[in-house]
């Protein structure tokens, strides 16, 4: 039996645009998103080239945030695009399983040597929170592999962000992100959080203090012990929760407590990876190698959905015994390496190879710096911070409404044509690689207008 199409309940919201056309709103529930709110005065983009996006009706608005942290490259840039064309042309998809088409294996030699000195091996998925997953599951059935089968607990820390699905929201911090979803994957534990705005408020690029708080790690190994903990998992910089920057020194003391232990530390560059920092990886940017390496988002400039765990060569080769018949690692996704993500993370790298992309940030960093900071005296800035081309302006909540201060700056910003992005009380910027200082001034000189009249 057919669905009624035009079902007696509420009437459906209904948007409409230049170009767009009248269309249904009511099907479509909305990923993270205040869905009523929304649907009573939608936000829509029709377009997008370069740094901007237009709305249906054709109103440019720029884009300081690479879309969700993902466009490094900028929009609809003709190398990508050829190339996932002329890919779905060619070939749609091919099977993953005991099977493989040529590029898979093309891109995952560029990864690697694109990738921090070590990292040898690349697991694909089709986002971050895949590859989360998949890397917290290679830790553990690397240690077993190996005869410890008995580290199975795995550290996050809080207010991680390691996107969605159950490993994921269980390694992660964000209270939000879990209260709802029962008691998640047993066996995890978190390190304390690093940001202390009571020493570290406005800093510019790492803040002084907090070094000490990766000693959180032997705190947690004291009372589990280190016999049963297979891996802690950070973003080197938090971003989704608001882009917490890590204390100088903080990464190197994680990295030494997890060799001491025989612990592998994973590093979750879905937003770090691809030129974040001014250097392809925040590996490289703090000079500390992780054993596991999540990214995404950047691998294919956004254009398609894909993901990856970089691994240690080491760790693979655990894997290889038994059997030559029988599969070593039971673990994969129908769209591991699908012939069109593939295409377009060829496509990625190569413009990011042509323009310099993965460097541009260390270049871009001083201006941007200057800019973020240049709205540290204006009404509820309580903090602003940088590193690379990310940055956050911290703002007090009002009193009973966390989050709508920032939600509400995020709304006008839109109207005045400026794409920002907010979590809870932070407005986060993070704008393509290939942002020009007239971008930046744009974005800055919004906010700080919004800023000056906001509730
Ligand atoms: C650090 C980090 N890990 C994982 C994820 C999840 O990625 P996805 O949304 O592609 O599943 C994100 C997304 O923002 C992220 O920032």
């Amino acid at each position: 039996m057919h669905k009624d199409p035009n079902p007696a309940a509420a009437p459906s919201p209904v948007a409409s645009g230049q170009g767009a056309g009248a269309f249904d709103m009511d099907a479509f529930w909305m990923p993270f998103t205040a869905s009523r709110q929304f649907k009573s005065a939608p936000r829509l983009l029709a377009k997008a080239k370069d740094m901007h996006y237009w709305t249906p009706e054709g109103r440019q608005v720029l884009d300081a945030v690479a879309g969700l942290w993902c466009v490094n490259a900028g929009h609809s840039r003709p190398k990508i695009v050829r190339a996932i064309a002329e890919q779905a042309e060619e070939m749609d998809f091919a099977p993953p399983f005991n099977m493989a088409h040529p590029k898979s294996f093309e891109l995952a030699t560029k990864l690697v040597a694109l990738a921090p000195e070590g990292l040898d091996k690349v697991f694909y998925t089709n986002s971050g929170s895949e590859a989360v997953d998949t890397a917290l599951k290679m830790a553990i059935a690397y240690h077993r592999a190996r005869g410890e089968g008995q580290r199975t607990r795995l550290i996050g820390r809080e207010r991680g962000y390691h996107g969605v699905n159950f490993g994921g929201i269980s390694v992660g911090g964000i209270a939000g992100n879990r209260k709802s979803f029962g008691t998640m994957v047993g066996g995890v534990d978190h390190l304390r959080h690093t940001h202390d705005l009571k020493k570290n408020a406005f800093s510019r690029g790492l803040p002084e203090h907090g070094a000490e708080l990766a000693d959180d790690l032997e705190r947690i190994v004291a009372l589990h012990d280190a016999s049963t903990i297979a891996a802690v998992i950070v973003e080197p910089v938090a971003g989704s929760t608001g882009v917490l920057i890590p204390p100088k020194g903080y990464l190197e003391r994680l990295r030494a407590i997890c060799d001491k232990h025989g612990i592998l530390l994973i590093f979750d560059e879905v937003i770090t990876g691809f030129g974040r920092l001014g250097t392809p990886f925040a590996a490289d940017y703090f000079k500390v190698t992780p054993d596991l390496m999540t990214v995404a988002k950047g691998i294919t400039n956004g254009c398609v959905p894909m993901g990856a765990v970089f691994a240690r060569r080491a760790i693979h080769d655990v894997f290889m015994q038994g059997p030559e018949h029988a599969v070593e690692f039971p673990h994969g996704y129908t769209y591991s390496a699908h012939p069109l993500a593939c295409a377009a993370s060829l496509g990625t790298l190569e413009t990011y190879a042509d323009e310099g992309l993965l460097t541009r940030g260390a270049k871009m960093a001083a201006p941007f710096e200057h800019a973020v900071h240049s709205l540290a005296e204006l009404p509820h800035v309580i903090d602003t911070r940088n590193i690379g081309l990310v940055g956050a302006i911290e703002l007090d909540s009002i009193p009973g409404a966390p989050g709508k201060r920032a939600f509400d700056i995020f709304r006008a910003c839109f109207e005045r044509g400026v794409l920002i992005r907010t979590t809870g009380d932070i407005i986060a910027l993070s704008p393509p690689l290939i942002v020009e200082e007239s971008h930046i001034d744009q974005a800055i000189s919004t906010i700080a207008d919004v800023l000056k009249t906001a509730a």
